[in-house]
């Protein structure tokens, strides 16, 4: 119980056990790599191909995409994901939930003007708090995204609800559209939604649901590879996009926020197992 210093395929890693979850963080990308609530299975899902080397992103948990998302900068999905972090503390709620702060600056003289707080809190739930501050003289166009990989039984099984009537911008064509009911997945998905509301993953097939609550966001990244696109991509195997689905919190393409000199803006995920 409590927090324990190791590694993960060597990484330097932080485990957390409490009486609510097991979970493990990397310091490498202040990457959150597993979250399993007492009694279930893993709620994130990490390619068995993923790379665990300093420089390269981790394929699953939850990737920090900061300062910038997709490609608004270089390299795709910012530096966060790629650099290392320092921890800064940890402490215990009344509730006896175990907090982890990280922090990192971008080592890049033109972004060392931003800081990135990062606060996990384990407990019922897995929240992820990322604060970005702009201490330099300049407004700042901040996009980012806690790209959160979860674990699904089977992804043509698996629906997300809370999005009816929501636009979104498909990625694949740049097309606007607007969905209708619940999501559901048959061919490659890329989606980005216009929305600051919550959803959830529908999955049968585990008997469960994980609700994805957040604030300070005003996008969800929808995204699963299908069958080229993990075919292309080598840190994926080819099967395994069946067993994975990214809803991501995120400010991204219309969501891009001004971030004003001296201020600061929290994104936030709140993540929690619903048993059927
Ligand atoms: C998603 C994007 O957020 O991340 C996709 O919407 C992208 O377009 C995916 O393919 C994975 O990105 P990366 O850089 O980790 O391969």
């Amino acid at each position: 119980m409590g927090i324990e210093f190791s590694d993960w395929h060597g990484l330097a890693a932080i485990y957390i056990e409490n009486d609510f979850a097991k979970a493990a963080v990397a310091l490498h990308g202040g990457h959150v790599l597993s979250y399993t609530p007492k009694g279930s299975k893993d709620l994130l899902w990490i390619s068995g191909k993923s790379s665990f080397t300093n420089g390269k992103a981790i394929r699953g948990g939850i990737p920090v995409c900061w300062p910038w998302f997709g490609g608004a900068g270089q390299p795709a999905h910012g530096l966060a994901r790629i650099s290392n972090w320092i921890q800064t503390g940890h402490s215990e709620t009344a509730e006896g939930e175990t907090v982890l702060n990280l922090a990192f600056i971008p080592g890049f003289m033109d972004y060392a003007f931003l800081l990135a707080n990062l606060k996990i809190t384990v407990g019922k739930s897995l929240t992820v708090e990322l604060k970005t501050s702009n201490n330099g003289e300049d407004d700042y166009q901040l996009s980012e995204a806690l790209h959160t990989y979860f674990a699904v039984s089977e992804i043509e099984k698996v629906s997300v609800s809370g999005m009816d009537g929501t636009p979104f911008t498909n990625s694949l064509n740049q097309t606007e559209c607007v969905q209708c009911g619940d999501i559901t997945f048959t061919e490659e998905t890329d989606r980005i939604y216009h929305t600051g509301k919550a959803s959830r993953i529908i999955d049968p097939g585990f008997g469960r649901s994980i609700l994805i609550e957040k604030t300070g966001s005003e996008s969800t990244v929808v995204w699963n590879p299908w069958i080229e696109k993990s075919k292309r991509m080598s840190d994926f195997g080819d099967e395994e996009y069946h067993g994975m689905l990214c809803v991501e919190t995120a400010n991204a393409q219309k969501g891009t926020l001004l971030l004003k000199a001296g201020a600061s803006h929290c994104l936030t995920a709140k993540i929690t197992e619903i048993k059927d």
